[in-house]
């Protein structure tokens, strides 16, 4: 058994971390630390969590204990590089849903994020946490870094394709769709009610920070052609939908390549491969990433849809500290896998 801290854990993806360790049965108990929130019950926060939490104080970040095994680290870009040094030098496990440890240079901080990182040398440390590819490097690891929602739905549809015909791809072009939950909580007016009813835009074209981060795994399996990554907001709270689609120098057919998806998926209970492409609404308060590849002659075409709260931070962080602990993969989320 262990004990955890959630360092914002009164986010939206906190929210769902309290859920998932919640009903973890190797979890023996947690604190959550905020900060505006610090000192409220977390039943003031989370009503709708009554009767499944416990209502206790939220307690202050600035009054962060390090009693805990593992801390998860859920807060705005450039918060977490206040805390999650001194974690791992006294020895504690760390998986940090924030992009500040995402990226593998300090330069590619300056150039995307607008920061200077104050300790780049762990971005060497860190593990990468797609939990459905990079498993046996979690299992060994104390600092996971957790990727980011347009991310995971991108590189899980990827990566088996760049991985075996790398050499055979011209371009790559994805297109992704996502519900104003991705922004967090706090209150912007673009993503008022009265702003997205009704509409769709492009946002951040050619300077969304996921991009980076998209092609530095990309590369790592092979990538050697452009990419295009385009985002989109849709008038709904959850959930992310990329479309991606792939020029190749020379025809190779569906089945070919979905076999290739069957085997590297054959043991991720969380990674459905469908036939027929998915909807939003399949994977919603789910922990599943679903894809489905179409092909006509050298243009093939990869669908792949994920909740972002869970899959894309939250249920994918709770698999990665399952894979940390070396327990199964689904403990804790498999309520969300009977939904
Ligand atoms: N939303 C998504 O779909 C998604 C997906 C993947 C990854 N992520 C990443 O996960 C992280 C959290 O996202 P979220 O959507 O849960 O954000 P959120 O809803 O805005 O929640 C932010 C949390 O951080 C705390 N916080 C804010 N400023 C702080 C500060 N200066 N010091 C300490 N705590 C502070 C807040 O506490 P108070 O309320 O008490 O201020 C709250 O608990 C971000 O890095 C985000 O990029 C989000």
């Amino acid at each position: 058994m262990i004990s955890v801290g959630i360092i914002g854990g009164t986010g939206y993806t906190g929210k769902y971390l309290l859920e998932f360790i919640k009903q973890h049965k190797n979890i023996a108990d947690y604190t959550i630390y905020a900060n505006s929130s610090a000192g409220s019950k977390l039943l003031d926060i989370f009503p709708e969590l009554l009767g499944v939490i416990e209502n206790k104080t939220i307690q202050s970040v600035k009054e962060l204990s390090y009693a805990h095994d593992l801390y998860f680290v859920s807060l705005p870009h450039g918060e977490s590089l206040k805390y999650i040094p001194t974690l791992l030098a006294k020895g504690i496990k760390v998986i940090d849903l924030g992009g500040d440890y995402r990226l593998d240079t300090k330069k590619l901080y300056d150039e995307w994020y607008g920061f200077e990182h104050t300790s780049a040398n762990l971005l060497s440390q860190k593990v990468y946490g797609l939990a459905d590819l990079n498993s046996s490097k979690i299992s060994g690891s104390n600092f996971i870094s957790n990727p980011g929602c347009y991310p995971t739905s991108i590189l899980l549809a990827l990566i088996p394709l760049i991985n075996n015909y790398s050499d055979n791809i011209i371009s790559i072009s994805s297109v992704s769709y996502s519900g104003s939950s991705g922004a967090g909580k706090s209150a912007k007016t673009e993503l008022l009610l009265s702003e997205l009813d009704g509409n769709v835009k492009a946002y951040n074209i050619n300077k969304h920070r996921h991009q980076p981060e998209i092609e530095q795994e990309l590369t790592k399996y092979g990538m050697k052609f452009p990419f295009a990554f385009t985002t989109h907001l849709l008038p709904i709270a959850r959930g992310i939908y990329s479309t991606s689609t792939i020029h190749l120098n020379s025809a190779i057919s569906e089945f070919e390549i979905t076999e290739k998806y069957l085997n590297e998926y054959a043991n991720s209970i969380f990674v459905r491969m469908r036939k027929v492409p998915p909807e939003l609404k399949w994977v919603v308060n789910s922990n599943f990433c679903d894809i489905n590849i179409s092909v006509k002659e050298k243009t093939v075409v990869i669908t792949s849809t994920i909740d972002n709260l869970i899959k894309g931070a939250s249920g994918q962080a709770v698999q990665n500290m399952n894979r940390m602990f070396g327990w199964d993969d689904s403990l804790g989320i498999q309520k969300i896998i009977e939904n």
